[in-house]
Parts: C-alpha cells; sequence; structure tokens
C-alpha cells in the first residue's frame, strides 16, 4: 500500500484501459467510500455520484464530451454532480453557487486518489455539454454535473507532466 505521497505522486491521467479487466464492484465501491470521507460544507455533502457502466450510457458521455472516446471504453465512468438546491437550503445563495460545486468537486479528488491506491487508472474530464449530459443520462435537472472520472484498469503509463514552479503560484504574506 502506497502513502499518501506516494499516491499523489502516481495519479497520472490515463486514457488507456485494459478492454479485459473490468473493475471489481467491491473496488468501485471502496472508491467511494472514500468520495464520501470528503470535507463538505455544513457535512451537507451536497453532490450526487452516478456510476454509468452500461455501453449505451458510456457512449452517451462520449459524445456529450466532444466524442472523446476514451469515456466509452473504460470500465465505469462517474460522473459528479453538485446538487445546488441540497446546499442552498442551509446556505442559500453561496451554497447554490459555489459550495455544492466545491462539495463534488473535492469528493472527485478524493475519489480520483483512491482510484490510484486501488492500482486503477483515471482521468478527469470536464469537456462536456452539461445539459446534453443531464438530458441523455435522465438525471434530475437540478443537478448539475461537474466532473466525469473515467475509471479502469490502465493499458498504458503515462509519464508525468511538467508542472508549474511553486513560485509562479505561491505568496506569502
Ligand atoms: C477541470 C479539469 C478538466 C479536465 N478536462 C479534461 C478533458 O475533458 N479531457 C481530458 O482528456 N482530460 C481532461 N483533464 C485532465 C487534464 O488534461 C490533466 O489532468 C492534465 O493535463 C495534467 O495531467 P495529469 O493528470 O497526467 O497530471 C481535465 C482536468 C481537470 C482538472
Amino acid at each position: 500500500m502506497w502513502d499518501f505521497f506516494e499516491t499523489v505522486r502516481h495519479r497520472h491521467s490515463v486514457r488507456r484501459f485494459r478492454s479485459d479487466m473490468p473493475v471489481e464492484r467491491e473496488k468501485l465501491h471502496a472508491v467511494l467510500e472514500m468520495a464520501s470521507a470528503a470535507p463538505s460544507a455544513g457535512d451537507l455533502q451536497a453532490y450526487r455520484i452516478v456510476i454509468v457502466s452500461s455501453d449505451e450510457g458510456r457512449r452517451t458521455l462520449s459524445r456529450v464530451a466532444g466524442d472523446q472516446t476514451f469515456l466509452a471504453e473504460t470500465s465505469a465512468c462517474l460522473v459528479f454532480c453538485a446538487d445546488p438546491l441540497r446546499s442552498a437550503t442551509q446556505y442559500g445563495e453561496r451554497g447554490r453557487e459555489l459550495y455544492a460545486v466545491q462539495d463534488a468537486t473535492i469528493a472527485a479528488t478524493y475519489a480520483q486518489l483512491a482510484t490510484v491506491a486501488a492500482g486503477l487508472g483515471s482521468t478527469w474530464v470536464g469537456s462536456f455539454d452539461e445539459k446534453a449530459l443531464v438530458e441523455g443520462l435522465k438525471l434530475e435537472a437540478s443537478l448539475r454535473p461537474v466532473a466525469i472520472l473515467a475509471v479502469g484498469y490502465p493499458a498504458e503509463w503515462p509519464d508525468p507532466t511538467p508542472r508549474r514552479h511553486l513560485d509562479e503560484m505561491v505568496e506569502y504574506r
């Protein structure tokens, strides 16, 4: 088992997956439990996670994401949706506009790191037509999809990509 720092360093976007090795239900469950462990505003967990494993569902995701074909070739896609109405009950405008999106995004981040620890690969996909996704998967109209995680056993081991120097992004006051 990798420690946290190794897990973070080993996460790279994987876009080619083993077609002969579907993700086991137990592994997916473990990943979802880690998503659920993420912090959320007021502990409301104002998000919904939609698991898409059918061929048709993954093809729909591929289509609404501008034909990103690897979405149709993964074992499962996890669609993280903000639930603005849930956050708004307690936090009004700020919950609706910001906290629900943050809750869903943090949960997706935890899930992505958990895939690495579980020996899986994933890519975060943010480029998609929100409205077409909601309609295509017949989701509740009030949900706002914020990220698709394509998850599966890797069939490639991409090299790390360079990062900006910390000095460019970090300020001390
Ligand atoms: C908000 C967001 C949106 C992204 N959208 C896409 C996408 O639509 N398609 C894709 O292939 N990768 C997408 N990515 C993955 C990035 O391209 C990738 O994380 C980045 O190039 C760094 O590479 P790494 O993940 O291997 O470290 C997205 C990542 C984030 C955080």
